[in-house]
């Protein structure tokens, strides 16, 4: 099978130029101005952009999790992120507390296998780490899960104290491994959390006021602290406020090796939603949570500025109907996540390019080429180059859309609302190319079921 796109604009994360681009079997194999190349399939991508396809390195499909599963699995979630031009997601294996992180692993490898659409790779969730179980990260690494994430927030459940952090830390350190933190204070949450409770606060929004800036802020103080005694890489996942932010900046100017990504819903929605009546709200709840508006202006100038590299969702959708409502006595049972994995690349282009916030090169860089750097995946994913993986996008600069899970052109996802319900954004996903098949075009779906599993790189390696 061969592809020959032509005319188009090629972005990537520090090209911009006119050219034509062949893809044979799996891979990009010539690119050059008016190719001679005679292919199975011709796309005509004049007046187009042709990007690497996303990198999502942060959802949660077919995850357990506050009593119930999101509602995605790997076949729905990842069509669905196809859907919206991603190519890539790093999804989450996790590990049962007082057993094998290997275990683990399995039970992802078997949620995954032959349903999702697009290529995917495993974090692992360490929810402990007994001294003899160290043994067990060297064998994740070797088989291509180089990155861990560990809890500060959910105690009782995914939470582990700050020696479990230094213990694992320092291994992953050791290994070329790099740790991912959710970073807030959730001790002091809980304690928040009770006040409000035996107050009789029990609707959605006091899921924001019980959360404070400040505690995240600490989360990702004592993170960096530890990172930088453990000699580790460390990445901040879905950092919300400028609180947090600064402390980041504060680790980087020291020279802590600490990256954070943001996602989408720290960027264009705010916690003035948990207002809304008839429980509304309850499609937000996510930790963290939504903060007050002014915070985004802070996280856009982080994303311009470099002290925040990617753009993830952390998609972890539940239904409203049957999934959010197990909290309509009390914001504590409503389970913690929101949709999103189809919509991260047009709300960035659109808030992002068309708004005059970022570059295109930038753009690029945030939804695919810093993330596939960071995570093991480069130069395999996260460009356009010869010799790279055919995940390509071919890309509507003009298209407008109101995303809606009225309108099937921008919901695909399995899950009963949009989280961003009637937002109208410019520049759209027309063709999506996942190693070598296009897997949509023009809202079609097509070579579905066809995504591998991507053993990543170590640390500062490639992936070829
Ligand atoms: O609310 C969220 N973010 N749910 C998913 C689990 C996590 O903390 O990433
Ligand atoms: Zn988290
Ligand atoms: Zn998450």
């Amino acid at each position: 099978m061969s592809i020959l796109i032509k005319n188009g604009r090629i972005v990537t994360a520090v090209d911009d130029y006119f050219a034509d681009v062949l893809i044979e079997g799996e891979k990009v194999t010539q690119i050059g101005v008016n190719l001679k190349a005679t292919a199975d399939t011709v796309i005509d991508a004049t007046g187009k952009l042709v990007i690497p396809g996303g990198i999502d390195p942060h959802t949660h499909m077919d995850m357990p999790f506050g009593g119930t599963t999101s509602a995605d699995d790997f076949e729905s979630g990842t069509l669905a992120a196809a859907f919206g031009g991603t190519t890539t997601i790093v999804d989450f294996a996790i590990q049962t507390k007082g057993r094998s992180t290997l275990e683990g692993l399995d039970i992802w490898h078997e949620k995954a296998r032959d349903k999702a659409s697009i290529d995917y790779a495993f974090h692992m969730i360490v929810t402990d780490m007994p001294k003899e179980r160290l043994p067990e990260m060297e064998t994740l690494a070797r088989a291509g899960v180089t990155s861990y994430k560990l809890f500060m927030a959910y105690p009782g459940v995914l939470y582990v104290d700050d020696g479990v952090l230094y213990r694992t830390f320092r291994q992953a350190g050791l290994n070329g491994t790099r740790i991912n933190m959710h970073a807030e204070n959730g001790i002091v949450i809980d304690e928040i959390i009770k006040e409000a409770i035996e107050d009789g606060k029990v609707e959605p929004r006091w899921h924001a006021l019980t959360r404070p800036t400040r505690m995240e802020a600490e989360g990702v103080h004592r993170a960096i602290a530890i990172a930088e005694v453990a000699n580790v890489p460390l990445y901040i996942v879905h950092l919300s406020s400028h609180d947090a932010l600064e402390q980041v900046k504060i680790g980087r100017s020291r020279g802590v090796d600490v990256q954070a990504e943001t996602c989408p819903q720290y960027l264009f929605l705010d916690q003035s939603i948990y207002d809304r009546p008839d429980f509304e709200g309850a499609k937000w709840v996510m930790t963290p949570a939504l903060r007050e508006k002014w915070n985004q202006n802070s996280l856009w100038q982080g994303l311009k500025f470099g002290d925040l590299s990617a753009i993830a969702t952390d998609h972890c959708p539940f239904c409203f109907g049957g999934q959010k409502e197990m909290g309509r006595e009390s914001f504590t049972k409503i389970p913690n996540g929101a949709p999103g994995v189809e919509n991260r690349m047009s709300l960035m282009y659109d808030g992002g390019v068309v708004k005059g916030r970022i570059s295109l090169n930038r753009f690029v860089e945030l939804t695919s080429t810093s993330a596939a750097k960071t995570f093991g995946l480069f130069p395999k994913k996260g460009t356009v180059a010869v010799g790279s993986d055919a995940d390509i996008v071919v890309f509507d600069p003009e298209k407008k859309q109101t995303i809606s899970i009225h309108n099937p052109e921008t919901h695909h996802m399995k899950v009963d609302y949009s989280a961003y319900e009637g937002h109208e954004i410019q520049g759209w996903s027309e063709t999506v190319i996942s190693r070598g098949k296009v897997v949509v075009h023009k809202g079609v779906a097509s070579a579905t079921g066809k995504g591998q599993f991507v053993a990543r790189a170590r640390v500062g390696e490639l992936l070829r």
